[in-house]
């Protein structure tokens, strides 16, 4: 019978890549919540409605990169391709919005987009999403820009850039689209790719961003929307930015960073390894405004980002985990029952170490026991046994000394060895 394989663009996770991701959790964990973070867990399978009305119907996530299917009662159910959408409509259903003014959350989890799998791309990857719901402050977007910093630097990440960008609100974006509007009237449009000719009547903005040379080529001159803000927005952006250059953060100003999701307005940013090859971006986000009350909630304010995993992992050196301190060999199928009960009592002194399952040779215990590459090795034979000791092989010097069973927690606890 054929062996059956997981599905394409799909990986399973052990090892040094398991290790890095539970790694990327526990650092995110203890970084976000020192900022007053709180976890959230959220649902992997919303109704489609959900995402085709936050992300927008004319991004290519919604238009071809969901997976949607119907349920036993005909019902359009997705997976999500991101946690923002979900975590608004979590937000808005428990109406957490009336016990505070401000929230500030973050989850983590596998996403699900159908798109060419590729290095750095996946089809179910993982996110650290993190959100904070409740503020127009431009303080609340460096603080986030910032800690994100901190965490991907905490990682040990290096030749990351930040990008930064404003979009506007919907009353500068008004005028800008007329402007860009004109402007693409005004070229050879006939040579823009299908999507962007489709794009310039639908959702101008992503035309600006489209990575396709001939589309780059006649866009170069194309109006800026950093030139057209409203004085608020202008306003808003200048402060982001003093806070970032007050703080020592550099960036690049990339007026082309419109980014994939429709939901965006203000501060958008994007942080970028030249090491990943095309799938550039590890991180990227930005504030939407006026997303939850589009989602029926009230007009509250927001800013968010979310982290690839697979493309952290990519780029982090690997996790280095502490060696076990003991392994337990026994010797003689008399000592299993004992072992075992050695191995309870030196776990409940906070140790950590395997006890072998069956009696062996000495030779095949310490073949085994320099596997686990823990720092003793514990010899229990009959003899002993009968003595009520154990031998204690110190694997780093290769020392050797008897001790009494009840002398052996102290005795492995000498992290000097
Ligand atoms: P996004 O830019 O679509 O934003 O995704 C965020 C990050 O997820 C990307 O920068 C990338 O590292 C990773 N990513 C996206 N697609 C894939 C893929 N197919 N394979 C591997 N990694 C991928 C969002 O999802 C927004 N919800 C972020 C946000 C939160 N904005 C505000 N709040």
């Amino acid at each position: 019978m054929a062996t059956l394989q997981k599905i394409k663009g799909f990986a399973d996770l052990f090892g040094a890549e398991c290790t890095k991701f539970t790694h990327l959790e526990t650092l995110a964990r203890e970084i976000f919540s020192r900022y007053g973070f709180e976890e959230v867990r959220l649902p992997l399978l919303e109704k489609t409605e959900l995402f085709a009305r936050s992300i927008g119907t004319e991004t290519d996530v919604v238009q071809k990169e969901m997976y949607t299917f119907a349920d036993r009662k005909d019902r359009s159910l997705t997976l999500r391709p991101e946690a923002t959408a979900g975590m608004l409509r979590s937000y808005i259903e428990n109406k957490l919005y009336a016990a505070a003014t401000l929230h500030k959350f973050f989850t983590f989890g596998p996403m699900f987009r159908y798109e060419r799998p590729q290095k750095g791309r996946m089809r179910q990857f993982h996110q650290l999403d993190v959100e904070i719901l409740g503020t127009h402050a431009p303080e609340a977007d460096a603080e986030l820009i910032l800690m994100l910093n901190n965490f991907l630097t905490a990682l040990g990440l290096k030749s990351i850039t930040l990008e930064l960008n404003s979009l506007g609100c919907k009353k500068c974006r008004t005028v800008f689209h007329e402007k860009l509007h004109a402007f693409l009237d005004s070229t050879e449009k006939e040579k823009l790719c299908p999507d962007c000719i489709r794009r310039s009547t639908t959702n101008p903005l992503r035309v600006l961003d489209c990575k396709q040379v001939q589309c780059k080529e006649l866009l170069t001159d194309a109006p800026r929307i950093s030139g057209n803000l409203c004085p608020e927005c202008e306003e808003h952006f200048a402060k982001v930015r003093a806070i970032l250059d007050e703080a020592s953060l550099p960036y690049t100003l990339n007026h082309l960073l419109v980014r994939g999701l429709d939901y965006y307005q203000r501060t958008t940013f994007e942080f970028v390894s030249g090491e990943i090859g095309s799938q550039s971006a590890v991180a990227g986000g930005g504030r939407y405004d006026g997303l939850i009350q589009n989602l029926g909630g009230p007009d509250i304010a927001a800013i968010g980002f979310a982290c690839g995993m697979e493309r952290l992992a990519l780029l982090m050196p690997e996790v280095e985990t502490p060696p076990p301190d003991f392994y337990l060999a026994i010797l003689d199928e008399k000592g299993l029952k004992k072992g075992l009960q050695i191995g309870e009592q030196l776990r409940q002194n906070g140790l950590c170490g395997e006890v072998s399952f069956e009696a062996k040779s000495l030779k095949s215990q310490m073949r085994q026991a320099n596997k686990t590459n823990a720092r003793f090795t514990v010899l229990l034979g009959e003899d002993e046994l009968q003595k009520g000791i154990v031998l204690v092989k110190n694997m780093a010097d290769g020392s050797q000394q008897q001790a009494k069973i009840e002398e052996l927690p102290k005795l492995l606890q000498n992290k000097s060895a």
